[in-house]
């Protein structure tokens, strides 16, 4: 699908992975709409980066088709949706004070897992009645795993079978969304230099940056960006979990 003058979709757009996307889509003339939970900051960044602010919390149906009914009113139907919005908790399964919080367990797959699919599912609706391109194209949806899906380490079980849960509905999503010509793929990112990283101490950053094949440092949001335009411009990328990670495996 040719990127210019598409209606973009980009949850987490206020930051990181998905601030870097906006840039990257607007830069090739899609039209962009920054989805992040309600903030001065997700307000400013919008503003910023010239891309339309819908403030919505992924885990809330409510929200997200409020959302969505406004993209549609003032902007129009969307053709790409880009899910970046996540968080990423660190906490073992039995610590010093005792199990995991259930909470925050609960907590990490409502938003990275239930909350992207929420997003995904009301989003083909609107999707699906876009006038087919050339190739039968109505629409592409790109999610975010991570490698933590197969190779979650120490104090990342919550993250890692939310970004497993990602990685395991790209099949079966591409399955049910293919006969209205609407592709699903994800990106499993390495490590990355956002704010989500931030609070990682510096020589931690530097021990992860060493563990990458080549090139041996953290992934630029920008190189993510790079992988999304090509898999929306690709159509014959479908259904596949793919890394982005400098050949990183973490043991
Ligand atoms: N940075 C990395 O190294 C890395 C690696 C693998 C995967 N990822 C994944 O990439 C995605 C983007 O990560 P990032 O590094 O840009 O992080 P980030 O913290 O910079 O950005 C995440 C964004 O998601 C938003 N968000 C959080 N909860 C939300 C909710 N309930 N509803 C709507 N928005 C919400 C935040 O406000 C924030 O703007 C995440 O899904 C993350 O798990 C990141």
């Amino acid at each position: 699908m040719e990127i210019n003058e598409k209606i973009s979709l980009v949850t987490g757009g206020a930051s990181g992975l998905g601030k870097a996307t906006l840039i990257s889509l607007a830069a090739k003339g899609a039209r962009t709409i920054l989805a992040d939970l309600p903030s001065e900051k997700s307000k400013m960044v919008a503003e910023e980066i010239g891309a339309f602010f819908i403030p919505m919390d992924v885990t809330s149906t409510e929200e997200v088709e409020e959302g969505l009914k406004n993209i549609k009113q003032k902007v129009g139907n969307i053709d790409i949706c880009v899910n970046c919005a996540g968080i990423a908790p660190a906490a073992m399964t039995l610590g010093k004070n005792g199990p995991h919080d259930f909470d925050v367990y609960s907590k990490t797959i409502g938003v990275n897992l239930t909350g992207m699919f929420n997003v995904v599912r009301l989003t083909s609706a609107y999707m699906a009645s876009n006038k087919p391109n050339n190739d039968g194209e109505r629409g592409v949806i790109i999610n975010t795993s991570s490698i933590a899906s197969t190779d979650g380490q120490r104090g990342q079980v919550a993250y890692a079978s939310s970004k497993a849960g990602v990685a395991g509905m790209t099949l079966p999503l591409a399955r049910d969304l293919g006969r209205f010509g609407i592709r699903v793929v994800a990106i499993c990112p390495g490590i990355f230099d956002t704010p989500m990283l931030k609070t990682v101490k510096e020589d931690v950053r530097d021990q992860l940056a060493e563990s990458v094949v080549f090139p041996k440092r953290l992934g630029q949001p920008k190189e993510f960006a790079q992988l999304v335009n090509f898999l929306i411009e690709c159509p014959y990328i479908n259904g596949e979990n793919i890394r982005l990670d400098g050949g990183l495996r973490m043991v």
